[in-house]
């Protein structure tokens, strides 16, 4: 049978080759590969035409470094993979590559023979949503209103705690505060360095609103503002004056026009009853004067 060897050996390798090559050309292409991150809790998504017998696999990379692989994102046949806890340390630029594995490929395969897709680079730090916060305010003297904001929770936890994002921005963290007075559409910003602080030169008996939203000017401008907060107001005590509604006032000034109208009244038909009676008293000596 040696004299075969020859004839058979191209065939065979022939062959190979040609599943080879039709394996890793039918393998779809991981397409639409995005990042979603909201108060860090990044998870890295892709769609794919293949339908069955495909899983995925992501390595990821911290930009020059090597590749890395996870437990948790290998050979998935869902199409997304939680990367919160692997991209450490945040302030950095990852970039993933996902590549699509045949349910019956030699796993043994060369990484560079299988069909994979880069993701966009992602940095935490830069680019995770941050959503809105909530806050108290209320009102500390006529010309003074405290913001308490609490500060979101992260999709992150260390030591069985839950980091907020005053844990992972420190320093780098801002809030905006816009505000307005009450039935003016004039706002006005002031940013704040911590999550709980005054508001100063207001004058609180017209009363006033607040939104808030987590500001981060280290990072680029596009991403430097988290989600406003709703909408909350108050209003000061009042004095005397700010009390009275619209209707007392009219009430007032109406009891005030009769007022006047009833002592314009009486002085008119005072003259003219001093005057008749002047006019007697001029009358009844002529009246006395014998004809
Ligand atoms: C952040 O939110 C914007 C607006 O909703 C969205 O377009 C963007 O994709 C989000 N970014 C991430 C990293 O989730
Ligand atoms: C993260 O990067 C920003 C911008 O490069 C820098 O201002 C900031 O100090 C860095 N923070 C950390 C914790 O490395
Ligand atoms: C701010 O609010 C938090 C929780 O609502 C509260 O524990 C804290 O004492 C408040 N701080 C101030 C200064 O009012
Ligand atoms: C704000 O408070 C509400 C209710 O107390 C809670 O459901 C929500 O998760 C809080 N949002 C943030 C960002 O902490």
């Amino acid at each position: 049978m040696a004299f075969l060897k020859p004839v058979l050996c191209p065939v065979v390798c022939l062959c190979a080759w040609i599943i080879t090559a039709a394996v890793t050309e039918d393998v779809p292409k991981a397409e639409n590969v995005h990042w979603t991150s909201l108060d860090f809790k990044t998870i890295l998504r892709w769609e794919s035409k293949a339908m069955m017998g495909y899983t995925y696999t992501v390595l990821y990379s911290r930009a020059g470094a090597d590749w890395i692989e996870h437990i948790d994102c290998m050979q998935l046949s869902e199409m997304e993979c939680d990367m919160t806890n692997l991209l450490r340390p945040f302030n950095r630029t990852y970039t993933a590559d996902i590549q699509t594995e045949h349910v019956e490929m030699d796993y043994n395969h060369d990484p560079e023979e299988l069909t994979h897709t880069y993701s966009p680079e992602f940095n935490p730090y830069k680019q995770s949503n941050i959503s809105a916060a909530n806050f108290t305010v209320h009102i500390v003297n006529k010309r003074t209103v405290a913001v308490n904001i609490t500060d979101p929770l992260t999709g992150i936890h260390e030591n069985n705690k839950q980091l907020s994002i005053r844990d992972v921005f420190r320093k780098d963290l801002k809030y905006k505060i816009s505000y307005y007075k009450s039935g003016s559409t004039g706002k006005k910003d002031i940013v704040s360095d911590s999550s709980v602080t005054e508001v100063p030169n207001l004058d609180t008996e017209e009363g006033y609103c607040f939104m808030v939203a987590a500001f981060i000017p280290s990072r680029p401008k596009s991403t430097q503002l988290g989600a406003w907060s709703k909408q909350l107001c108050v209003t000061g005590p009042r004095t005397f004056l700010h009390e009275l509604s619209v209707g007392v006032w009219v009430g007032a000034v109406a009891i005030l026009l009769v007022v006047l109208v009833i002592i314009i009244a009486v002085t008119v038909l005072c003259c003219r009853w001093c005057r008749r009676k002047r006019n007697d008293q001029v009358e009844t000596p002529q009246a006395l004067v014998p004809r």
